[in-house]
Parts: structure tokens; sequence; C-alpha cells
């Protein structure tokens, strides 16, 4: 496979790290395409318009990363430019190949199947196989560290005393790589169990609070920090073995504490987490491409679990500490209070749509459970061709994940340019004939900006309040948001209750918009 003439004897593999310092450029280039690829693909998964074409940027820019990878680990003999791989490399290709298959076959079903609502538990358990992946590189390099290219070169060997009696002496930041690689990993891999656990149900979503848990999560950090930090000079199996078992151990103590309300953050910050773990492990491998996608990861993860905080008016570090699901415990149910409220009927809800000129659209969770997204959009369509302004507002929280809605409305083949943020629309609702909720309930909440004793106090919410009319979609009067606080809007002078299932009430209101 190598251009040119073939040596007449094949050169002896070089050690890895020498192997590395001495690939051809191309490697180098592929990585750096691959790198700007991932870039990309951020920046197109930033709108719906453009997210499908950022997506191919990052499986094209993946692809490259991984045939480049691939492509190094056979030795490549100076001056040529591709490996000459032994049959023993093509063994262990074909392992690799045969994992990548089996991985992608697993991946694909599971995605193909699982229900958009359940979206969040399954990318906590994604997150968690990233965490482990973490944990497991950094074992393999512990334990066979020549074939990392990680050891201390014969010459530089200091004294017998640090050295591991079964180990070859390790490289001191190597060390430190694999160190932090490790914990970070598994305390991505055991949060985000915990994570999946309670967004799937099959663990209270309620906060565990253990006594005294601030002071143990804090001195089981410092121990951690401090291993890492002795395993530099100590490379012993105990070391290293203490600290993956505290990080594992920490990963639970961290996620447990929070509630079910701010678990899409922590899904999110776990998803940096496992991004910083790819870095370290990155650095393990001389791996270029490990190192850039794991800060992407890292950073974009970041940006992302402030941005929601931001949105529900949350402090980053009042979500990392946890409890705050404690206050969605005290649900309000709101068929206990005696305010007059006003019940209506789909024919009703038809025939104010029709006298509208303008409509405004807030869909939340609730449209997601019951899936009434194209039914919506028909009624969308039915009511522009009579001449009615159609427009959807979308909270940043709105559902159960970020971009929820989006995603959802773009499933319906809602145009992109009738779907407005929060900040865009907010203002129009005094000019609204309508204002058509859609289980959606703490986004239109106005305890937001008036209770100061509400859990969702100084979340930005939509000014629903000024519209002529507002209809409320919602199974029952009962049934509170993810906050678990009641509404005022319910029982305005100008609020219409249509209960029911949200497909079921929009599908009669089409029916009834249509005679
Ligand atoms: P919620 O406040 O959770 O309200 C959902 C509403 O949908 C409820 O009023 C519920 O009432 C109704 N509903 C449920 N199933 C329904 C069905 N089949 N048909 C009709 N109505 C149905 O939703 P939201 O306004 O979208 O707010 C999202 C909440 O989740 C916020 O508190 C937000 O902070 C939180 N959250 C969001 C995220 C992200 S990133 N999106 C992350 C963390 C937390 P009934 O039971 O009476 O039907």
């Amino acid at each position: 496979m190598i251009l040119g003439a073939p040596p007449l004897n094949p050169p002896a593999p070089l050690p890895v790290a020498e192997h590395v310092a001495a690939l051809p450029p191309w490697v180098l280039l592929a990585y750096l395409a691959a790198g700007v690829l991932f870039i990309l693909a951020l920046r197109g998964l930033s709108s719906p318009a453009t997210s499908q074409r950022g997506n191919r940027y990052g499986m094209i820019g993946m692809g490259i990363a991984v045939v480049t990878t691939l492509a190094t680990q056979a030795p490549i003999p100076p001056g040529a430019l591709l490996p000459q791989p032994t049959p023993d490399d093509l063994r262990i290709l074909f392992q690799i190949l045969a994992a990548i298959a089996l991985g992608a076959v697993i991946g694909i079903v599971t995605a193909r199947r699982i229900a958009m609502t359940a979206m969040p538990q399954l990318v906590a358990a994604f997150h968690s196989l990233v965490g482990l992946a973490a944990v497991l590189v950094g074992w393999a390099a512990y334990l066979n560290p020549e074939a990392f290219g990680i050891v201390v070169p014969a010459l530089t060997t200091v004294d017998g005393d640090l050295v591991s009696t079964r180990l070859a002496r390790i490289n001191p930041v190597s060390r430190l790589e694999m160190g932090l690689g490790i914990a970070i990993g598994a305390i991505t891999f055991s949060g985000s169990v915990i994570a999946f656990l309670k967004l799937a149900g099959k663990m209270s979503g309620a906060p565990i609070l253990l006594p005294l848990r601030h002071v143990i999560n804090l001195g089981t950090l410092l121990a951690i920090l401090g291993l890492t930090a002795y395993f530099m000079t100590d490379q012993d199996l105990w070391v290293i073995a203490t600290l993956t078992a505290l990080a594992f151990l920490i990963g639970f103590l961290l996620i447990i504490p929070i509630g079910g309300a701010d678990m899409p953050v922590v899904v999110s910050m776990l998803n940096s987490y496992s991004g910083w773990a790819a870095a370290a492990m990155g650095f393990t491998l001389h791996n270029t491409a490990m190192i850039v996608t794991g800060a992407l990861v890292g950073s974009s993860g970041a940006i992302l679990s402030y941005i929601m905080c931001r949105a529900m008016n949350r402090s980053f570090i009042s979500v990392i500490a946890g409890g705050f699901g404690a206050e969605a415990g005290a649900i309000t149910d709101a068929s206990k209070t005696d305010r007059p409220w006003k019940r209506g009927s789909a024919e009703d809800a038809a025939f104010l749509l029709k006298q509208a000129e303008n409509v405004i659209v807030i869909p939340g969770y609730g449209m997601a459970v019951a899936q009434a997204q194209h039914i919506l959009r028909e009624m969308g369509d039915f009511l522009k061709n009579e001449g009615v302004n159609v427009k959807y507002a979308i909270h940043p929280v709105a559902g159960r994940m970020p971009g929820h809605m989006n995603v959802l409305l773009a499933e319906a083949a809602v145009p992109y340019d009738e779907v407005f943020e929060l900040e865009d629309i907010n203002s129009e609702f005094a000019q609204a004939d309508v204002a058509f909720i859609i289980g959606a309930n703490d986004v239109v909440n106005p305890a937001a900006k008036t209770d100061k004793a509400s859990p969702i106090y100084g979340m930005p919410v939509f000014d629903v309040d000024k519209a002529k009319t507002v209809m409320f979609i919602k199974r029952s009067m009962g049934g509170v948001g993810y906050a678990g606080v009641d509404n005022d809007v319910f029982y305005m002078d100008q609020t219409m209750m249509l209960l029911g299932d949200a497909k079921k009430m929009v599908e009669e209101i089409v029916k009834a918009l249509q005679h």
C-alpha cells in the first residue's frame, strides 16, 4: 500500500510516541479537516433549518477521524504516505470494524425506536457509555503502557523506588492525563446512569438528600484530586484503583440529590464532562482529533447547561448543589381551588379562531405527550387559508429537552419562518386575538413574574395575559406543569379551558373549522 517502491526489509514498528511524531503531514491535515467539520456541525445544529446539514458535516468529520486513526495504527515507514499493515494489524482492524458495525446496528435500532419524549434518557444512557469508554481506555493505557507509547525511555529512568514492580514506568504527565480522564469518565458514567434511571422513571425523580452531603462530596472530590496528584509520583495499582472507585462514587453522590426538573441541565453537564474525559484521553493517546472533539463537546455542553439554567432562572451552582426538585413535591392541586374558570368546547374554539386576525400558538410538553404536532399544523394551515396570521412561539425550556418543540414542529413540517423564540414574539401578545396554549403550562405561568415564593420565580414567561382570548388545552384542571404549581391563567376572564387530550381536542377543532 506504500506509494513508491516497497523497502526490501520492512522496518521494525516504532513505539507509538515516535510513530505519531513520524506521521506523514496528511494525517494532521485530515484531523484538522475533521475538527473544522465538527465546528461546522455544531454551527449547523444551532438552527432547525440547517440541522440536517450540520449532522452530515458531523458524520463526514467522524468518518475522516475514524479512518485516519485506524490507518495510522499500523506502522508507516519513514518517507511513505500510507501504512504497511502486518497480518496482525489486519486481524485487529477486522476486530475493530466488527465492533464498530455491532455498535452502529445497536445505535441505529435504538435511535429509530425511541420516542421523542424519551430522548433525554437515551442521551443520558449514551453519555454513560462515553464515560465508561474513557475509564476503560485509561485502564488499558495503565495496564499496557508500552502499547500506548507512554513509557519513560530507559535512559531517563529514575530511582528504583518509584518504579512499579509489575509495570514499566509511565511518563508522569501521561499519568496525570490518565488519572483525570479516568476520574471524569467514571463520574460521567455513574452520574449518567442515575440520570437515566431518574428520567426513565425507574428510580424516584425526587431528590435524595443525604445528611452532610456537601461535606461528603467535597471530601471525596478533594480525595480524588489528591490521589490524581499523588498518582504522578507513585503509579501503584492501589492509587488508580482507589481513584477510580471514588470517582464512580462521587458521580453517584453528585446526581442523587438533584431533582427531576433539573435533570436535563444535569444531562447537558454530563455531556460536557464526557467531552473533557475524551479530551484528557486524547492527550494520553496522542490523538489530535480526540482532543479537538473532546474540547468541542466539553465546551458546547457547558455553554448549553449555562443557557438552560439562565432560561429556567436557576443558578448553575444551585443546580449542581442539588435539591431543587424538592419544591416540585409540593404540588398544588388546582382542582381543589374554588376559583371560577370557564370551560369551552371545540366548536367555541373553532368559531373564535375563524374570527381572529392574529393567533399565537404556544406548544409545551403536553403536545409532545399527545403527539399533536401534525394535527396542530393542519389547524394552522387551515387558518392561514382563511387569512388568519398564525405564529408559533417557542420557550427555550418548553417540553423536556432543549429544542424539543422545534424538533416536533419541524417533524410536522411547520415552516421555520412561522416559529419564533420567546424574546422575538413576547411583545406581540398585546396584538394577538388568540393565545392558543397547547400542553404548555409553566412557560405561560405569570407567577414566574409576580410570586417570589414560586419555584419558577424569575423564569421569563410568555405574556399570554395580554392576548384578547386565551385558549388553554390540557387534560384536567388538576394536572400541573413540571414545577408543580397552580397557574393564574386558568382563571382569567379571557381564558377558555379546553379540557381533553391535546391531539383529540385539536382534531375536534379542525373538524369544527371545516363545517
Ligand atoms: P409543563 O409546565 O410541564 O406542563 C405540561 C402541561 O401539559 C400540563 O399542564 C399538563 O396538564 C399538560 N398535558 C400533559 N399531557 C397532555 C396531553 N396528553 N394532552 C393535553 N395536555 C397535556 O410544560 P411546559 O410549559 O412545556 O414547561 C416545561 C417545564 O419543564 C418547565 O418547568 C421547564 O423548566 C421544565 N424543564 C424543561 C427543560 C427543557 S430543556 N425543555 C428542562 C428541564 C425542565 P394535564 O396533566 O392536566 O394534561
